[in-house]
């Protein structure tokens, strides 16, 4: 049996917030449908951010209340303070993605808050959970800007590490850790990553990857070597944080789930129907620019998934 890896698609959220073109809520529900249907176990659907600042996201309501009805997935949205966990919770979102940043600056810019601000919301959010939901809202801690920033460049891994341990201590249920902008390189990933183990034990940590630089498979395959087994990937790598200046694409779904394949986990994931489904978000979004290896190239011969295969 081949062990289970988890690739959760972010495009809806991240893939689209800083695509200018406005996607209409029903075709972002086709996208979530048919990612589904392809074996993808989490989509994160939107963001509960104000429209004012992420005009994409206005339909947030419509899309997360149409996701929910999508069979087998998990539909989690990214929430960037209390008010935003708040709609999750009352719409019936089962996960929320909570983000600050390791790096001051670059909170500041994104959420209007320091950091340590930003870790005392999720505080709150945790006891808002724990009131209204508990056993049913998984929450995540997700820090970005863990590898580097590009307002302040350099984050210190101290930094890094206190915050995750604070995120734990506070209730995560998981940590999601970023390379926002595309700073970060193997070694450093599993060094950070080690690192953060040591901190919260066996609280498990999702990897959210960016390839700005060409190091984002690398990095993958480096977070596999520190156990790490979840990773957030957009379909076609579409993607980037607006208030990170030079953020362009999360790592590929497509190569993602192939990396992970070839390195002998079992994802659930049908990568053809992944490139079928980025084909039509192709067509659907014609001003953007698509990266991505297999949809180049399609799967070599010798490609196998004995999971899908087998059932
Ligand atoms: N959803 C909807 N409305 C919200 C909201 C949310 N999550 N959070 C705040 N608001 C509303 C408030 O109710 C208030 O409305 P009002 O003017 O009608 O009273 C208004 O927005 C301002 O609220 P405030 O708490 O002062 O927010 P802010 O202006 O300091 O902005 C954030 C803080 C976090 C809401 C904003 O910076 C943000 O959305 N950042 C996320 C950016 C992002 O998406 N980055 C990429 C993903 S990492
Ligand atoms: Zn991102």
């Amino acid at each position: 049996m081949r062990a289970k890896a988890h690739v959760r698609e972010v495009g809806l959220r991240d893939g689209i917030q800083m695509v200018a073109a406005m996607l209409p809520a029903e075709r972002k529900l086709e996208w979530c449908r048919r990612a589904a249907a392809a074996g993808v176990g989490e989509i994160e659907v939107t963001s509960f951010v104000p429209p004012k600042v992420v005009p994409q996201f206005a339909d947030a309501a419509e899309v997360a209340t149409g996701a929910l009805t999508v069979p087998g997935i998990t539909a989690s949205a990214l929430v960037p303070n209390l008010k935003g966990a708040e709609r999750g919770i009352d719409l019936g979102i089962r996960k929320l993605n909570y983000v600050l940043s390791a790096s001051e600056e670059h909170n500041l810019a994104n959420v209007r808050r320091t950091t340590d601000e930003s870790i005392a919301d999720f505080g709150r959010i945790i006891a808002l959970r724990d009131a209204r939901a508990k056993g049913e809202v998984r929450v995540a801690g997700g820090i970005a800007t863990v590898f580097g920033c590009t307002i302040a460049g350099s984050v210190s891994e101290k930094r890094v590490v206190a915050i995750a341990e604070r995120l734990a201590e506070l209730g995560a249920d998981e940590l999601v850790v970023a390379d926002t902008v595309g700073y970060a390189s193997p070694f450093q990933v599993k060094r950070i990553v080690r690192a953060i183990q040591g901190a919260v034990g066996d609280l498990p940590i999702a990897l959210h990857f960016h390839d700005t630089r060409g190091l984002g498979m690398a990095n993958v395959a480096a977070g596999v070597e520190a156990g790490v087994t979840r990773f957030d990937a957009s379909l076609g790598g579409l993607g980037g944080c607006p208030f990170a200046p030079g953020a362009t694409g999360n790592i590929d779904t497509e190569d993602c789930v192939y990396l992970l394949e070839e390195l002998g986990f079992d994802t659930g994931i049908d990568i053809e129907a992944l490139v079928a489904l980025r084909r039509t978000v192709e067509y659907w979004l014609p001003d953007e620019r698509f990266s991505g290896a297999i949809a180049r190239a399609g799967l070599p011969k010798t490609f196998r998934q004995p999971a899908l295969e087998a059932a």
